[in-house]
């Protein structure tokens, strides 16, 4: 069995079970990888597997000839990595700037993509002039922020996430509501208010809570699973439409993960009647030797994916960004606060565009929930 080479006759023929004992982690050989198992686009590959793949992008796409056609091959949708971030259409107050965005959001539908928008309301990434408001200004700047943003892209953007992060991520209380001016104005209720207040302005729409952290399996994972839990049902008690859950699926695996308990979780919240999406995928290699960096982050993304896409509400993939060169985690000031030497290497496509083993293995992943359809 060890000495037989990996035929896409072989390899296929054994894909269910493979999907579930894990042996399409990573193309094991240079035979694997000729034989057109591990080939192709991820959003053909998706559309067979029931799923939507998309990428976060943003003005790399108009500078760079090479990345833009890579991404218009590989996803069908797009979500504006920075361009609709409060801080960038609103730096001062009142004063709106949608001409980047508008680029942006435009030239993917030309495109054919189809538009995720990230994010309405988050408690981060916010202008300085905010901080100086009364509770009663920043709570009326809540409600102004969504009445002229929502509507100015209605109609281009398909689905928002309309809060992004709720809850606290670290310290010494993981899963309590994240600190911020949204909620020192408005307390908690600030989730049920601008999910309320979104629908109304754009009833079509889909309207996605998205979250951080939940992919591990440490005291803050699982905190953070059962506050998002419980803020779905307050939702749904309070009756706003909530239409999807995004999950960041930004993936450390130097931190304690548990696939068959994420899962659960993930049936946690099909059962909620909601569908899920895997809105910010990379992997974090920094705690992966030299040596075979990239095999081991396409064990990692695959096995991810696998558990993840055996329930069938996840809809769609969204990995933040498509090519090594262009990932947040290669900012210098975001490796210094990690105390990264090497340039991560958390995407499916390398620094000069090239194909890395964990294209392949997404692929392997969606196709085996394809086939097990
Ligand atoms: O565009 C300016 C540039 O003009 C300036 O010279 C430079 C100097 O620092 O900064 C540039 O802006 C940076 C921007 O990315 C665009 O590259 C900001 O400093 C930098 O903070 C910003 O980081 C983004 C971060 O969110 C904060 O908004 C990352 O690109 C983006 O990938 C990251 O995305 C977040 C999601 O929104 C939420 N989930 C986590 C995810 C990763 O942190």
């Amino acid at each position: 069995m060890a000495g037989r080479p990996w035929t896409r006759r072989r390899i296929l023929g054994r894909l269910p079970a493979a999907c579930a004992a894990g042996l399409l982690d990573i193309p094991r050989s240079a035979a694997a990888r000729r034989s057109g198992v591990d080939a192709g686009p991820l959003r053909a590959a998706a559309v067979a597997g029931r799923l939507v793949f998309g990428a976060a992008g943003g003005s790399a796409l108009f500078g760079d000839e090479a990345y833009r056609d890579l991404f218009l091959a590989q996803a069908a949708l797009l979500t504006p990595e920075n361009a609709l971030k409060f801080d960038g259409l609103q730096p001062e107050r009142g004063r709106f700037f949608f001409a980047d965005a508008d680029r942006l959001v435009d030239w993917a539908r030309t495109q054919g993509l189809s538009v995720h928008g990230h994010t309405l309301i988050w408690n981060d990434r916010l202008p300085p002039w905010l901080s100086g408001l009364s509770r009663r200004e920043v709570a009326r700047s809540f409600d102004a922020y969504l009445d002229r943003v929502v509507p100015h892209f209605a109609g281009r953007i398909a689905s928002w996430d309309v809060v992004n992060e709720p809850f606290y991520l670290g310290g010494d209380h993981p899963g309590t509501y994240r600190p911020g001016p949204w909620l020192d104005a408005l307390g908690p209720g600030y989730v049920v208010r601008a999910f309320r207040r979104a629908a109304e302005l754009d009833p079509s729409a889909k309207l996605v809570l998205n979250e951080a952290w939940t992919e591990r399996a440490d005291a803050i994972g699982l905190a953070v699973r059962r506050s998002l839990l419980r803020l779905v049902d307050e939702l749904q008690h309070a009756g706003v439409r909530l239409d999807a859950v995004g999950l960041q699926s930004h993936l450390f695996p130097g931190i304690a993960y548990d696939d068959g308990g994420f899962t659960d979780f993930l049936h946690g919240l099909a059962e909620r009647g909601v569908t899920i999406r895997l809105s910010e995928f990379d992997v974090d290699d920094e705690s992966f030797p030299d040596a075979d960096r990239d095999g081991l982050v396409a064990r990692r993304a695959g096995a991810y994916l696998r558990a993840a896409l055996s329930v069938e509400a996840v809809d769609t993939v969204v990995s933040w960004g498509l090519a090594d060169r262009y990932s947040w985690w290669r900012d210098p000031s975001v490796m210094a606060a990690h105390g990264m030497t090497r340039l991560p290497r958390p995407l499916p496509f390398d620094e000069m565009l090239r194909r890395k083993p964990m294209a392949d293995a997404m692929v392997a992943a969606v196709r085996c929930r394809g086939r097990n359809g």
